[in-house]
């Protein structure tokens, strides 16, 4: 069996993710490992077995031998490298968000369907395991109709610094990092409805709190403490042409007590919580019912998550399946983002 040829672009922090589940997976392997910071590349390649590792992207594409390319450089790369490597005939899963604005989404939207190569979003939680198993109880109509959703991703601190501090580099704070996370979620699980208004505020309070000691969390592989020219604070309202609506709010950093992570739908014959634990609510003969499935794991699997998106990617390279995340999910993604960010800087409702 040939096995699919992958390069991973952008040795940093979440690189590892991908390539420890390549090197899992049996029908690809970890052909280069590529960045631009020459020793972090080599280190990595090393590290997880791969053939070779460049630091040029022009020697990934000019490589026939590789098939695909997993990108996971900072956000306001991903639509040049992205079709980049399209252009070059790779296929690609790239890193979540899309891109950093409208315009790049749909430029990557028209190199998809002119090389007619996957492309995949690492819209990670779809491919959660406990997320699918939750959506197969909504397509067989559990919840009902779902109306409302609400997502948070507070962390009190944890602005992982570097280029995620930068506006330029990374688009946005933690609407863009975490926001995409939670809000693709709910809006994949309610169906993707088309969006009809957004209405977000930001803030930019608390700065990134360097200061704070003995508490530790994730940082970038150019971890600078330094500079943070991005919002501490998002919050929106969202909402669908079907009536549906959906609250947001994520943050860097907040006094909160302590962390949240919540996501919760609510159907007209039953909801359910994907977040902090799988759950499903419902009623029967005039009783309201908690249901908690039993399985393994009640909450996020980092780890298998991130081996089922590549698995997933692999089997779509190799036409067995479809990508649970093409990039028009990815397109209207960044449409509702810049959509909150647009409305916060002009402090009114965004009507798409
Ligand atoms: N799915 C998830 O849960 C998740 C989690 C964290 C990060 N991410 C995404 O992954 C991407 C990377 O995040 P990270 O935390 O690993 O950042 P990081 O800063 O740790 O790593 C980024 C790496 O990319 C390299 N790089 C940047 N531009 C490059 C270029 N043009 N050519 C070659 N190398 C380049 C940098 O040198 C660095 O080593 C971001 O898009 C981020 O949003 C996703």
């Amino acid at each position: 069996m040939r096995k699919v040829k992958v390069a991973v672009i952008g040795a940093g922090s979440i690189s590892d993710m991908h390539m420890q589940s390549y090197q899992n997976n049996e029908k690809a392997e970890l052909y280069a490992v590529v960045d631009f910071n020459e020793e972090r590349a080599k280190e990595k390649a090393e590290k997880f077995n791969a053939r070779t590792y460049y630091c040029r992207l022009e020697d990934v594409f000019a490589n026939e031998e590789i098939d695909a390319v997993s990108i996971c450089t900072w956000n306001n790369t991903h639509a040049e490298i992205s079709i980049a490597a399209l252009n070059a005939g790779k296929h690609v899963l790239l890193e979540k968000p899309l891109s950093t604005s409208v315009e790049s989404a749909l430029e990557i939207e028209e190199a998809v369907k002119r090389s007619g190569k996957v492309l995949q979003v690492g819209f990670v939680r779809r491919y959660d395991t406990n997320a699918q198993l939750l959506k197969q109880f909504i397509d067989a109509g559990d919840l009902g109709d779902i109306y409302y959703a609400k997502a948070s991703c507070l962390r009190r601190l944890g602005n992982p610094g570097g280029w995620f501090a930068d506006k330029e580099r990374s688009g946005g704070g933690p609407l863009i990092d975490l926001g995409v996370h939670v809000i693709d979620l709910c809006w994949y699980l309610m169906g993707c409805p088309k969006v009809k208004t957004v209405s977000g505020n930001t803030y930019n309070k608390l700065g990134n709190r360097a200061n704070v000691k003995n508490l530790s969390f994730y940082k970038a592989a150019d971890y600078d403490p330094g500079k943070n020219t991005v919002e501490d604070l998002a919050n929106a309202i969202i909402r669908f042409e079907n009536g549906a609506s959906l609250m947001v709010d994520v943050s860097y950093t907040l006094h909160a007590k302590k962390e949240e992570l919540s996501v919760k739908l609510y159907g007209d014959k039953g909801g359910a919580e994907v977040e902090p634990q799988l759950s499903i609510v419902t009623e029967k003969h005039d009783t309201i019912l908690n249901v908690s499935p039993q399985i393994d794991k009640l909450s996020f699997d980092f780890k298998q998550g991130f081996q089922n998106e590549i698995d997933h990617f692999i089997s779509s390279v190799l036409g067995e399946k479809e990508t649970l995340s093409p990039v028009q999910d990815g397109v209207e993604m960044m449409k509702i983002l810049c959509g909150i960010y647009e409305s916060a800087q002009q402090g009114r409702e965004i009507e798409y």
